[in-house]
This record gives C-alpha cells, structure tokens and sequence, in this order.
C-alpha cells in the first residue's frame, strides 16, 4: 500500500517534475506515419513532433504528391529518421521497404489522406510505396488509421462517402473531419483535424476500451453562487481532476456527460458537455442525465451554501461601514440524492464520489462514503492539490483503502477509471 497523501499548505511544495511521454499511452509505439497529398500535411508536421513528444517512435512514408506540399526533409528532421518515398529504395537489404515498414508498426497512421488515396486504398491498388504497405500489412496485427483531407465538396461527393463506408467494412479506422474554413476558400465539413485531435484519437486508440456500452456523467469544477450581480461566493477548483476523469473516460470507450462549473478548460475531445455556474444549476443539468447513465462521478467542489435572497443591484458600502447581511440556505446535495435514487440503488447507476479535506483524510473520507451512501469515494488533500496538475487519491469502498501516490492528474485518472471498470465488472 503507497503513502497516504499529506496536507500541504496552499501554495504547495514546488510540482513533481513527470516527464511527458510518462503520460502517454503512445510510449514506446512504434508508428507508421504516411502521408499522401494535401495541403494538410503542414498538420502531419506538428502530429509527427507530437507523437514524439508523446514518446512514440515514428517513421514517415510519402508519396509523391505529398513531397509537393512538404518535403522530406522537414519529415526526416522531426523524426529523426530517413524518410521513404518510393517502393524501390534501395536502403533496405531485400528491398522490400513495403514488407519490412509495415512488419515493424504498432500502427499505420495516414494522415492526410486525400480522397483519391482513399479510393485507392478501398481498390487494394498497390502503384506508390504508401498505398503498397497498407495493402501489404498484417491486418491482424497492424491497423490503419486515415484522418481524411479534403475540399468539402469533395467530402460530401457520394462516391467519398460510399469509399468511407466501405473502409469503415473493411476495418479501417476512418476517423472524423473537422468543419470550418478551407484552404481552397470554402467553408465547411472535410478539414483534416488538428494535430492535437489527431494525438487525442490515437491516444484514445490504444487505450483499452474498459468501459465500452458505459455512460458516464461527471461533475467537475466549482460552482459560484451569486450575492449580488457583481459579487458571489465560490469553492477552489480547478475542474482539472474532473476534466481528466472525463477524458480517461471517453478514451476508455464510454459515452461521456460533463456538468462543469464555471471554468476555462478546453472541453476533453468526445465529451458531451453542459455549462452551470450554480450549485442549484448543476442540480438541474444533473437530474435528466442521471436517468440514463451508468456510472456518476462527482468531482465537482460543489458550494454547500447559496445566498437566501441574490440582490438585484449591486449591494453599495455606505459611510458607516456596515457590512452587508448575508443569510445562507443549504444547496441541495447533488451526489447524495443521486445515490438515493432508485437508479443508484438498484445498481444501474454506480455513484462515486469526492472528498476534499484538510486533515485526517482516510477517517473523514470514510465518514463521508456513508454519509453520502456511495459505495466508492476517492479522498484527497484540497489545498495541497488546488489549481495543480498533479494529486495524490485515497481510494475507499465498504472493504478496502488503495492509496494512489502523486502523480500528474490524467494519469490519476486513467488509473480511477480502471478501478471503477473493475468494479462494474466483477
Ligand atoms: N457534493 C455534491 N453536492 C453538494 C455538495 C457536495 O454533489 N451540494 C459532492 C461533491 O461533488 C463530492 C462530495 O459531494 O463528490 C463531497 O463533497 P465535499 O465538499 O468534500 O463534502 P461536503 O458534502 O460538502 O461535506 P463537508 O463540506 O462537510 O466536508
């Protein structure tokens, strides 16, 4: 059993230093990155760093339409290694780079692909060393990804449809298109995604799908709770925790809810998510969501208190220097009346929850799980973690104390979600 984390002072012990491939699923891949022609290959470039980044070793194959938009060089200085661009290179001893590439690959990512290589692709025609190795590849062992590029009109022509559906029979993973202005001047749907969806999904790719069929709403950040229309009262939280948890959850094939209070996170890619700022709005986005999903995390630092009557006009400070009279009711506790529904109770919904402490976490972290009547709840140390992206969780259900140590906060939950997966399947 790890270490049971400590209370810190506000401001902290300066961040652990991870470093950033420990965070990836990508580490140590083996990724084959082709590329055919479009003017999205600026983005491979960035995709190419990334995955790097990310700990991945990559080699890069083109062809000769995509050599127009960006050259080998620049492919070869990213990733630190030769880049192939015909079938007849002479650099490998058999000569059959097709066969010795695409044996070495965790996976084939091609990315762009223009529509005309994806016809080629669905025609098994084997003309340029890219097109070769996909068809040459162990379909058991190595998948192939393609993030299409193309003019919307392109995109939307029947016969790219009908080619993306029957990539899709054939058991290529053909991921989405952005929307939005293209090169060519045109507005619309068929933009390649940007290298950080692009990282996303392959992150999302190689993690096991643990709560597939899974729907799982999350409550993350603070709430504020108005005192007049300029002043509220809140919590510290960052929704970083509960931001993660929502992405370890989508990457782990769940269908995902996020309630977030007011924060200024990105939305984690593939998550569903509705915006409040009170505690008795969070409430109401809560209760419809709860009916259809499978498991509840309440991450969100909920205020306990709402101001009896909000004041319309901003409350003035007058010369006596009276203060104001403030007069608080409870907010209705949103994640023990969800596990007090008959979802919650009969097991079709699993409720987990939350407690920040300060002190003697185990023992009121405990006290809390029966209070709240949820049958799992992770504990940590608020101040110590506020605002931070690292944690350390206690995690505590009817039998058993796991301690979680210190580690950066996606990690944490990646971790979280694999113990709730346990739990939903035994
Ligand atoms: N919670 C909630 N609705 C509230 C208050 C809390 O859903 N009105 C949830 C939080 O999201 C968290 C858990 O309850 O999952 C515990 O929150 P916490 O603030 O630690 O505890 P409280 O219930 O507020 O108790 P106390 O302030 O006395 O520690």
């Amino acid at each position: 059993m790890s270490q049971i984390p400590q209370a810190g002072s506000l401001a902290g012990p300066p961040p652990p230093q991870f470093p950033p491939h420990s965070l990836s699923n990508l580490l140590g891949k083996h990724i084959v990155l082709g590329l055919s022609g479009g003017i999205a290959c600026y983005k491979a470039a960035e995709l190419c760093r990334a995955l790097v980044k990310a700990g991945a070793a990559v080699q890069v194959v083109m062809t000769e339409a995509a050599a127009q938009f960006i050259t080998p060089v620049t492919m070869q200085a990213l990733s630190g290694r030769p880049v192939y661009t015909s079938q007849w290179d002479a650099r490998e001893g058999n000569n059959m780079s097709h066969i010795n590439l695409s044996r070495e690959a965790d996976a084939i990512v091609v990315a762009p692909a223009s529509a005309d290589f994806m016809a080629k692709l669905l025609h098994g025609r084997a003309d340029e060393l890219l097109s070769l190795m996909c068809l040459a590849r162990p379909m058991a062992q190595v998948p192939l990804i393609v993030a299409p590029a193309m003019n919307r009109e392109m995109w939307a022509n029947p016969a790219t449809q009908r080619n993306v559906a029957q990539l899709k029979a054939d058991g290529i993973h053909v991921l989405d298109v952005g929307q939005g202005d293209q090169a060519c001047g045109e507005t619309g749907d068929g933009r390649m995604l940007e290298a950080d969806e692009l990282l996303e999904e392959l992150e999302a790719f190689f993690t096991p799908k643990r709560l597939a069929g899974q729907h799982v709403l999350v409550t993350a950040g603070p709430t504020y709770e108005a005192l007049d229309p300029v002043r509220g009262i809140t919590n510290l939280s960052s929704g970083k925790m509960g931001f993660a948890i929502a992405q370890a959850a989508w990457r782990a094939g769940a269908q995902v809810s996020l309630v977030a209070g007011p924060v200024g996170l990105a939305t984690p890619r593939g998550v569903q998510r509705v915006n409040v700022q009170s505690a008795e709005q969070m409430w109401q986005a809560v209760q419809p969501l709860a009916q259809v999903a499978t498991v509840f995390i309440a991450a969100a630092a909920v205020a306990d208190w709402r101001q009896a009557q909000v004041a319309t006009q901003k409350v003035k400070k007058d010369a006596s220097g009276a203060t104001p009279d403030l007069h608080f009711v409870e907010n209705t506790d949103i994640l023990a009346s969800v596990a007090r529904s008959g979802r919650a109770q009969s097991g079709a919904l699993f409720c987990v929850g939350f407690a920040a402490e300060s002190h003697d976490l185990q023992a009121h972290a405990q006290a809390k799980r029966l209070r709240k009547g949820v049958p799992l709840l992770v504990g940590n140390i608020g101040p110590a973690t506020f605002g931070r992206d690292d944690n350390a969780l206690l995690l505590l259900d009817e039998h058993t104390c796991e301690a979680l140590p210190q580690a950066p906060k996606t990690v944490l939950a990646a971790q979280l979600i694999d113990r709730i997966a346990q739990r939903l399947n035994s």
